[in-house]
């Protein structure tokens, strides 16, 4: 029997022109491996979200680069296929930043390579760079984070209540995740903690996907409705707050899952710190308003609909009159000021401009650059 994997992407073993992926449609009911060959089947991957959450978008599309070179035939221009994929893969998802970071940096690796095969090559060795530095990322961030919790464990000698929004774990990632990086590493380290994990309409990544994952790990969680988070902070019942990002502008301003800013909103209420787990992978230096990030707009059935499994079958059901129309907007931005601080790689600072500079001072220098 095949075990549960723990990492969400890899290069099929002895087959390098494939890429598996957990499809994450099916989860928590059942563990699908989709194989990926083709710049189509990543970008199909990518739009209809079997694979999501911004580093594994940006992971992923990585690869599809390197797929895409895999299959230009002799009479192509190998410079203008591949700028036609890179094209392909930045119109899949349009929030998440990491997507066009990864994509850039594998155009870099081509632009002056005449050779095919040695495209190739370059693009298969960055993605896997990029893969490998996803993980080290997401491990660091955990290693500064845990700190937190731990100082909440110190000071309240009672379970730690931690509340997440969305997937911001290792399914969003390749390994460990961001906001749940430190859940982990504080969990193993003995902290007593509980974790409320909100549903996430209208795809629900936090029941299906968060839940999935603390399951596995046997982390105390409890699932509730998106709009409960303000009941349990007035109730004392949420100490810390961390959330992933898709994308934070230079100023600190942070686009996350539509929801994420009003729960910001009622943790400033209730004195609840509320930190963005933060790579630096998803920091767009060339922004500096949280209005100019683009805002992923999906199809409305999402919102009409809602999907589950029943007696192992995939079923959909209607929710609103037939004809009524609505609006799917998937991400909101959060305002710096309501951020108590971010969680990077390199450690935690102020949610903040001057934060980010701190941890960044090389962006001083050059604080535009992409
Ligand atoms: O639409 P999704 O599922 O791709 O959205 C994911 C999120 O909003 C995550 O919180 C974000 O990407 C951070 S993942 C570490």
């Amino acid at each position: 029997m095949m075990q549960t994997p723990h990492q969400s992407l890899w290069v099929k073993q002895d087959d390098p022109r494939t890429i598996e992926i957990i499809d994450q449609r099916s989860l928590p009911h059942e563990v699908v491996i989709e194989e990926l060959n083709t710049l189509e089947d990543v970008a199909t991957a990518l739009r209809e979200m079997h694979v999501r959450g911004a580093p594994l978008i940006g992971v992923a599309a990585a690869y599809g680069m390197y797929l895409a070179a895999c299959h230009v035939t002799k009479d192509q221009s190998f410079q203008a296929t591949m700028e036609k994929a890179a094209l392909t893969l930045k119109a899949t998802r349009p929030t998440a930043v990491n997507l066009q970071r990864a994509v850039d940096r594998q155009r870099v690796q081509i632009q002056e390579t005449h050779s095919r095969e040695r495209g190739r090559q370059r693009l298969f060795e960055e993605a896997q760079r990029i893969r490998e530095e996803d993980i080290e990322i997401c491990r660091k961030i955990g290693e500064h984070g845990v700190s937190l919790i731990h100082a909440i464990a110190r000071k309240k000698k009672k379970t730690v209540n931690v509340l997440t929004h969305c997937n911001a774990g290792w399914l969003a990632c390749i390994d460990w995740g961001t906001a749940t990086s430190s859940i982990y590493q504080a969990f193993e380290q003995g902290v007593d903690l509980h974790v409320w994990v909100n549903e996430t309409r209208p795809r629900v990544q936090g029941a299906s996907l968060t839940a999935w994952e603390l399951s596995q790990r046997r982390i105390p969680h409890t699932v509730i409705v998106d709009n409960a988070s303000g009941h349990l902070m007035r109730q004392g019942r949420v100490d810390l707050i961390m959330v992933g990002t898709d994308r934070t502008t230079a100023t600190g301003d942070v686009a996350n899952k539509i929801g994420t800013y009003l729960i910001a909103l009622s943790a400033q209420d209730n004195n609840v710190p509320f930190y963005v787990a933060l790579p630096s992978t998803s920091i767009d230096w060339t922004l500096r308003n949280g209005f100019d990030i683009p805002i992923e707009e999906r199809a409305m059935d999402e919102v009409t609909q809602a999907e589950g499994f029943l007696d192992g079958e995939r079923k959909c059901v209607q929710l609103t009159p037939e004809g009524t129309p609505a609006a799917n907007y998937a991400f909101d931005v959060t305002p710096h000021r309501l951020i108590s601080g971010f969680i990077t790689e390199r450690g935690i600072a102020p949610g903040c401009e001057e934060g980010l500079l701190q941890l960044f001072p090389e962006r001083k220098a050059a604080p535009h650059d992409g």
